[in-house]
């Protein structure tokens, strides 16, 4: 597949290592309270445990998001209208994406990814079904401004950002993305964003801490890819998945526990760790109807229209570009 000159693709150093991931983990490993940021996830193998999370009883967001999305097609479409370029910032879901562009009538379809691989794969399943639509895939983080394809240039936008990974950002790192994402789309976009709603902690932690255990081995997988692309000789063994509710801050936390003392290192640097301590690998955040508001009206956005699932699990939002304003 061609790249559109000028997009911003990954950067990796002679021995094919991304270079953002290694010094994410290497500051991360470095800190009082160890942390990777969660976007370190989706490696191939990671991007297919999510798949497969998205599958289990506990997880409810995929369906909750799912059932608003197809209950609620006509109403969604009906305000955002056809002839849109819609720019999904992520690869295609095998459901919600399809959902969505089968509603709008689209004029293009550019997923953002920084998976490659999948990026390609799920952009060669969507053209499969959708013969003709422009799909236009591009490789790149999208946390930082990214130059979309000539050919969707003169379009309008709508963003697509299903699934809550909003949520997965701190309120710093959200407003950021929120307004990158206004600067990548233009003038005039809407985004169609999906959060996740707060509710009773029994059902949280049960969704991220499954019985199959899906979800630990999503949450393993990342020292597993330490291992692999960053030459670390973490003993994965040695840890241990768990999933926390933080009340101050409306979140699940998930951790990587150790469960006896270790020590290891990665791309050469040593690093020790006490029995009980944890390497934080993921928030995320749940929303009330006012939280999610503030956070998009704090980067710009503002709610146009807003609907949940039948239990009031999971809301998707309709929001438009604004521009800055000073006056109350
Ligand atoms: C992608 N993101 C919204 C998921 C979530 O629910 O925060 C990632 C995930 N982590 C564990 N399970 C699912």
């Amino acid at each position: 597949m061609t790249k559109p000159a000028g997009l911003k693709l990954v950067e990796r150093d002679a021995g094919g290592v991304d270079l953002a991931f290694r010094a994410d983990v290497l500051a991360g490993l470095a800190e009082a309270q160890k942390a990777i940021p969660a976007r370190w996830f989706y490696d191939d193998a990671g991007s297919q445990l999510f798949e497969d999370i998205t599958q289990l009883p506990e997880y409810y967001p995929t369906r909750a998001e799912t059932e608003i999305l197809s209950t609620r097609a006509a109403e969604i479409a009906g305000l955002i209208g056809a002839g849109r370029a819609v720019v999904e910032f992520g690869s295609g879901s095998s459901v919600k994406t399809p959902l969505l562009l089968s509603a709008i009538v689209p004029s293009a379809y550019v997923p953002l990814d920084i998976a490659g691989d999948f990026l390609r794969a799920s952009s060669a399943a969507l053209s499969e079904k959708f013969p003709g639509l422009p799909v236009l895939p591009v490789e790149a983080d999208f946390m930082r401004r990214v130059e979309l394809p000539a050919e969707v240039a003169d379009l309008p936008k709508l963003g697509f950002f299903p699934g809550s990974t909003i949520g997965n950002m701190i309120a710093r790192t959200a407003t950021d993305l929120l307004r990158t994402m206004r600067a990548t789309l233009g003038e005039g976009a809407l985004l169609l964003i999906g959060m996740d709603l707060v509710k009773d902690e029994e059902t949280l932690l049960a969704a991220y801490d499954d019985a199959a255990g899906v979800t630990a081995a999503f949450n393993i997988n990342l020292l597993e890819r330490v291992n692999r692309e960053l030459d670390g000789d973490i003993p994965v063994d040695a840890f241990a998945h768990e999933a926390r509710w933080n009340d101050a801050f409306a979140r699940i936390e998930m951790h990587l526990v150790a469960r006896r003392d270790v020590s290891f290192a990665v791309s050469g640097q040593s690093f020790a760790m006490d029995a009980g301590t944890s390497i934080h690998t993921e928030n995320s955040h749940k929303f009330t109807k006012r939280s999610g508001q503030m956070l998009l009206a704090a980067a710009g956005w503002e709610p146009l229209a807003r609907w949940t699932d039948a239990d009031k699990r999971f809301s998707l939002v309709l929001a438009e570009s604004r521009p800055p304003r000073s006056a109350p």
